[in-house]
């Protein structure tokens, strides 16, 4: 587990970075059916660690060691990722490579885990965490994305939450014609505030699912947040919204009517969505190619594969 300290800025603000993180993963993953009837989604192997290791590791390496992983039915196999292995790593005496790879993901956090009995939407589900995290500012991870290590997103985040005492996104840029698919924020500049990893906006509104006709920009919500404890109220206060569930994005909306500072990143690094089959596919493919003991040699069968008619890549 690492340490890590408030950030200056944050000191002289006399408020405190986040130190907890919340994973929300008690979702029915409908859009990965039949795969997810019986395995979750976040333990999905992307090459050979489950999504759900690329985001504690995220999480890890922001400094952040302490995790409540929100779960649901048939999901438990989520903790035990994480669980010590004793009769493993007896095994794996001779093999010190996979015996550290097995260690490692008893190492990264603490993890500890609570259960949503019903899958009444995000907002209800993050409102399972208020006992564990209690009035303190936390991070919000969605199981199923992550982002390029070497270009981290949840440091800055974290700082900038520590800076404004509000709420904090990140927005990534989709395609206009897609917005259909994603929340999507209007927003205003805020001033002359820089991070390495993107340009911070203040936001101003979020619309779930616009078509590209009604949506206010093509700023969509990515899986990150950092909420400061009075969301919990918010939650509690919060009506079912769109598709019937309490939705995280109607509680945020209701601190900034009443004044909550709401600011985003846009992050201009890479992000892996592999909460359905494309998104998956693609990044067991970019994650494989970049992965220096096995990418080189899956890049060259990759555009052989791709230039063969196997592929159904040539004309016929
Ligand atoms: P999604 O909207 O991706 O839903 O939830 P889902 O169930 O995971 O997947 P689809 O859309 O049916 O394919 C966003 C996040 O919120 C969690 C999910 O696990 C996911 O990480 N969630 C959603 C809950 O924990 N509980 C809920 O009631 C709803």
């Amino acid at each position: 587990m690492s340490e890590h300290s408030a950030n200056p800025s944050a000191a002289a603000a006399g408020r405190p970075r986040a130190v907890k993180a919340v994973i929300p993963a008690a979702g029915l993953a409908t859009r990965f059916l039949p795969a997810t009837k019986a395995v979750p989604k976040e333990l999905l192997p992307v090459v050979d660690r489950p999504v759900l290791q690329y985001i504690v590791e995220e999480a890890a390496q922001a400094g952040i060691g302490d995790i409540l992983l929100i779960t649901g039915r048939g999901k438990t196999s989520m903790v035990d990722h994480f669980d010590r292995r004793p009769d493993l790593e007896e095994r794996l005496a001779e093999k010190p490579d996979l015996l550290a790879a097995v260690k490692r993901t008893e190492e990264l956090a603490a993890i500890y885990t609570c259960r949503q009995p019903e899958q009444l939407g995000l907002g209800h589900a993050v409102g399972y965490a208020e006992s564990h995290v209690g009035d303190e500012p936390f991070a919000v991870l969605l199981g199923d994305e992550f982002v390029k290590p070497s270009e981290p997103l949840l440091p800055a985040m974290l700082e900038l939450q520590a800076r404004t005492g509000g709420v904090v996104l990140a927005f990534f840029e989709v395609d206009p014609a897609e917005t259909k698919r994603y929340g999507i924020a209007s927003v205003e500049p805020a001033e002359a505030e820089l991070t390495d990893i993107g340009e911070v906006v203040k936001v101003t509104g979020m619309v779930e699912k616009p078509t590209p006709e009604e949506a206010p920009s093509n700023l969509a919500v990515l899986g990150r947040y950092v909420l400061p404890g009075r969301i919990f109220d918010a939650i509690r206060r919060t009506q079912p919204g769109s598709g019937g569930e309490i939705q995280l994005t109607d509680a945020m909306e209701l601190l900034r009517t009443e004044g909550t500072p709401v600011h985003a990143i846009v992050y201009r690094g890479t992000r892996y969505d592999t909460g359905m089959p494309l998104g998956y596919l693609q990044t067991v493919v970019q994650i494989a190619a970049e992965r220096e003991d096995l990418g080189s040699e899956f890049r060259k069968w990759l555009a052989e594969f791709v230039n063969s008619d196997a592929s159904g890549g040539r004309d016929t």
